[in-house]
Formats: C-alpha cells, sequence, structure tokens
C-alpha cells in the first residue's frame, strides 16, 4: 500500500517529535503492509515552514535509518501546502515539492473556509502542469456544509483526497457522515492516513480500505488503491469513481425490480 500523506519526518511539524517517534511509525507503516509513504510536513501554514530543502534533507537521513533498522519502507519527499498568497511565487523560487517528484502538489485549506482565490490558484497550478490534491475537504467548515463548493474545486481540476482517520469516525459522526458523502459524490479520488503519532493518529489505511470495500464496494476500494500508486509514478489519477454500493438510483431499480 502506498500513503502519499503523513507527518513522519521528526522535528519539522507536530507529527513525529523524534527519530524514535519516526521510526515507531514506520513500524506500524511496514505492519500493515505499507511500502511507500510520501512525507508531508506542513509548509506555510502559519506555524510551520518546511521548505524543499529542509524536507529533503530529513528524507534522506530517515531513508538512510531505515535502511540501518532494516526497516522495508520506502520514504519520499512532499509537502502539505497551506494555501497562501505567496504560493506560486514560492514555487518559482524552488521552495515547494510535489508529491514524490510527481506533478501531483498537495494543497490544504484552513479548516474554516475556501480562501477567496482558490479557483484561480487551481487554474494557475494546472497551467504549471501541476495537479493539486485537496488534502482532507472534509474537514473544511465550508464543504461540510456545501458539498458543492469541492465540486467546483474538482471541476477546475482538482482531486480530493480522504483522512482514514474521517472514514473510521476519528474525528466525530459527523465528520464521517461527510467523509462517506463526498466519496459518494464522486469527489474523493484517494485515501491516505495524515499519520501524525503511532497512537494517537497512526495510519488506519488497511482498516479504511476494508471498510470502503464493505460500505462503498470492491471496485471503490481498487480505484482509491490504483489512484495512490498512479501518484508515485505521475501517471493519470482516474478522476471518475466508479458508482458507489449502496447509490441510491440502485435502491431505486432494485425497488423496481422487487415490484416487477
Ligand atoms: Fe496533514
Amino acid at each position: 500500500m502506498i500513503d502519499i500523506h503523513s507527518h513522519i519526518l521528526p522535528g519539522l511539524d507536530d507529527g513525529a517529535q523524534d527519530w524514535r517517534d519516526a521510526l515507531n511509525l514506520a513500524r506500524a507503516a511496514v505492519a500493515e503492509g505499507i511500502t511507500t509513504i510520501v512525507a508531508t510536513p506542513h509548509h506555510a501554514n502559519g506555524v510551520y515552514t518546511n521548505d524543499a530543502s529542509a524536507v529533503g534533507a530529513a528524507v534522506n537521513e530517515m531513508n538512510d535509518r531505515l535502511a540501518a533498522e532494516g526497516i522495508a519502507l520506502t520514504v519520499r519527499p512532499g509537502q502539505e501546502i497551506r494555501i497562501h498568497d505567496d504560493l506560486l511565487e514560492a514555487w518559482s523560487r524552488g521552495e515547494l515539492l510535489t508529491l514524490a517528484g510527481s506533478r501531483y502538489v498537495l494543497i490544504e485549506l484552513p479548516s474554516s473556509r475556501i480562501p477567496r482565490g482558490t479557483l484561480d490558484l487551481l487554474h494557475e497550478l494546472k497551467l504549471m502542469n501541476l495537479s493539486p490534491i485537496i488534502a482532507h475537504p472534509e474537514r473544511n467548515a465550508e464543504i461540510a456544509s456545501h458539498p458543492e463548493r469541492l465540486a467546483e474545486l474538482v471541476a477546475a481540476g482538482a482531486c480530493g483526497q480522504v483522512t482514514t482517520h474521517s472514514l473510521l469516525g476519528g474525528f466525530g459522526r459527523r465528520i464521517e457522515q461527510i467523509a462517506w458523502g463526498l466519496c459518494r459524490r464522486g469527489l474523493i479520488h484517494l485515501v491516505s492516513s495524515d499519520a501524525h503519532h503511532v497512537e494517537k493518529r497512526g495510519f488506519l489505511l488497511r482498516e479504511s480500505y476494508s471498510k470502503v470495500s464493505s460500505v462503498l464496494g470492491d471496485n471503490f476500494e481498487l480505484f482509491f488503491r490504483q489512484n495512490a500508486e498512479i501518484v508515485l509514478y505521475n501517471g493519470d489519477i482516474h478522476v471518475h469513481p466508479p458508482i458507489a454500493r449502496n447509490e441510491s438510483i440502485w435502491r431505486k431499480i432494485a425497488k423496481i425490480l422487487r415490484k416487477s
């Protein structure tokens, strides 16, 4: 399994605090069957600044330590980039990273709203041959109340990444419902952990895929798994999700069939 959103690098943000934390997360990832993790420390979120060079150095050391410890995991560089006014200029200054050297960039919205100008920014990124992935849209208050706002971002070329903990209820019942609702609307293309800490906020990727399979269907699980792999080799993400199991139209068809 591939995880494209994690805070495994130590001492850079509110994820792993030291090498012990980082290696504990790595061991937990391997135990779940995860083979590659994209490290995406927070960048430009008003609290943490982790530019490309800082992330690159930490990733190199992380992979050296994984090899030394005999942990069969590969960590690739990335960032979780908060939308900010300087984003395009920061890209031109070489401060930003895509996910694992692909064209995909992980973009974080503030938790309260979608900033004015977001659609324009997505458009600019596309013109630069970058493909934005919106991190955990289910945790954005504006999208939670108005899912059609995420649909606008997806129509503008963005993909959506839901967090495992949201799907499993770790952020409460409301976010859980919103997360599944966005999946059913076809606005989510990737599932990843956003792991911060091995016990307080781990991966749960295997459990989430299993639940996706039982709730939405095997095709949905495959769709999410394949898209995570596609990011790694910079292919074209599948943008049209399969039809979810229990979709209302199927319920209606089943009702009609029962009557006939
Ligand atoms: Fe994150």
